[in-house]
């Protein structure tokens, strides 16, 4: 033990969409997922109409948290249920809502960590505006989110303007398996764009307000791009990957621009920011907040897109049910690149964790050695980031309870705690178990860091 700091903050994390359900009531407005869901061939049939019902069962999954000793919890806001057409009125109940689970989180001891968009844009601002390409959009975002810094802020120290540009643009605008469900690649780095401009203005007006005395960042979703050889071709296309891959929107929030081989190689698919917003965007993450799940390796392939590089299979790993790989030690390279190109920020891994194959017994418990093990080696891996010199405070393990993920529905299970999807039954899994005893103890075992393997 030891391998973590004093006061680490061990947590879980959830996402609105993914486990609110009450998508229709209490004057909820429609957000992209619902539609995207409606869609009849996404989503595999799954809508977030009830997920796991967590809007009706506030304080029954905050006692489950207690269970579990987290010491902080990273939720996220549905802007809809806020603002129902993206702008205008307030939904108070909706706002009350919020309110209601950051007190009985405080009550219970727990940090809120709250992130103001995770994926959800309400549909009015898609259907009238384009969504996230239009240039109003970042304007528009910062509004909602002073709505809940005004709310909430008194209460909550830690904030997340948005989760994961990357995963919006990649999957919402280049492949088009996310919402919007549209493929339209210089459509893509506009919107990512907006994103970081949108977190820039939120991010400022958080500093601004009353209670902006917290911290403030954006979740970065990431990991690491080994070389697949010694060669300087491939260690510099490797260097290029992380740079076009994390670099995307972390340089922008944290030097005001793009990094340059993203500026040399792609050219007018990368707007330019004004002189203002290059100024809001310098300095505005507070901390690092990073995403792990997987890493690559990488090899030079001259011609090969505007990056020149290709990613070489790995198929002597194991692979979670998400098909990603598992490499623990990319999370330790990860954390060290970071730290080293954006110095002197406080880290937390807001998100880590693995979808297995769960196989619940007859009292819907689940004994997943396979994700405790996923867990284990990627905690062992932290902390030899921390013995690296990493600033590391904290870690949230996706996720708290088995959800809507995305796309992929209710087909796979990240969660610590079953979700029975016919009786929204929860029952906490071995790893939960295992989770809380880490908590307790502050770190792992030796023992345990002893079988971790090294990747
Ligand atoms: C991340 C998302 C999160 C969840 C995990 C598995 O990219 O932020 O909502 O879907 O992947």
């Amino acid at each position: 033990m030891g391998t973590f700091p004093n006061n680490f903050i061990w947590g879980a994390a959830t996402a609105a969409y993914q486990i609110e359900g009450g998508s229709r009531i209490d004057g909820r407005g429609a957000c992209i997922w619902d539609d995207f869901c409606d869609g009849p061939d996404n989503c595999v049939g799954a809508t977030g109409e009830v997920a796991c019902d967590h809007y009706h069962r506030l304080e029954e999954d905050i006692e489950l948290m207690k269970q579990l000793g987290l010491k902080a919890y990273r939720l996220s806001a549905s802007w809809s249920r806020v603002l129902p057409d993206g702008r205008g009125p307030v939904n108070q109940a909706g706002l009350d809502f919020y309110d209601r689970l950051v007190d009985g989180l405080k009550d219970a001891g727990i940090e809120p960590l709250v992130t103001a968009y995770h994926w959800d844009l309400p549909s009015t601002l898609q259907k009238e505006l384009g969504g996230w390409a239009h240039a109003d959009l970042p304007q528009i975002f910062a509004d909602y989110a002073s709505v809940l810094f005004d709310r909430l802020g008194d209460r909550v120290a830690y904030w997340l303007t948005i989760n994961e540009p990357w995963c919006i643009v990649d999957g919402g605008y280049f492949h088009g398996i996310h919402a919007p469900g549209i493929s339209d690649v210089p459509l893509g780095y506009r919107v990512g764009h907006n994103l970081l401009r949108g977190h820039a203005y939120a991010a400022a007006r958080y500093r601004a307000s009353i209670n902006g005395t917290g911290q403030i960042s954006l979740a970065i979703n990431g990991g690491s791009r080994r070389p697949a050889s010694d060669e300087v071709a491939d260690v510099e296309a490797a260097e290029r990957a992380m740079q076009n891959f994390a670099g995307w929107f972390a340089d922008p929030a944290h030097y005001g621009d793009y990094p340059a081989v993203m500026r040399q190689r792609l050219g007018d698919l990368l707007p330019d920011f004004s002189t203002e917003d290059r100024l809001l965007l310098t300095g505005s993450m507070d901390y690092l907040a990073l995403n792990y799940y997987t890493s690559d390796v990488i090899q030079s392939a001259p011609g090969n897109g505007a990056m020149e590089l290709e990613v070489v299979a790995q198929p002597k790993l194991e692979h979670t049910e998400m098909d990603w790989p598992i490499v623990p030690q990319g999370l330790r390279r990860f954390l060290c690149w970071m730290s080293k190109r954006y110095p002197s920020l406080p880290v937390y891994v807001t998100e880590n964790g693995a979808a297995m194959a769960d196989v619940p017994d007859e009292a819907g418990y689940v004994d997943d050695q396979d994700r405790i093990a996923y867990l284990r080696d990627h905690l062992a891996a932290a902390s030899d980031a921390v013995a690296d010199g990493v600033d590391l405070r904290g870690y949230f393990a996706w996720t708290l309870m088995d959800n809507l993920e995305w796309s992929l529905g209710f087909s796979k299970r990240f969660g610590l705690i079953r979700c029975d999807f016919g009786t929204l039954k929860r029952t906490i899994k071995a790893s939960g178990h295992w989770y809380a005893n880490v908590i307790r103890a502050g770190g792992l075992e030796p023992t345990e860091i002893e079988t971790g393997v090294v990747q």
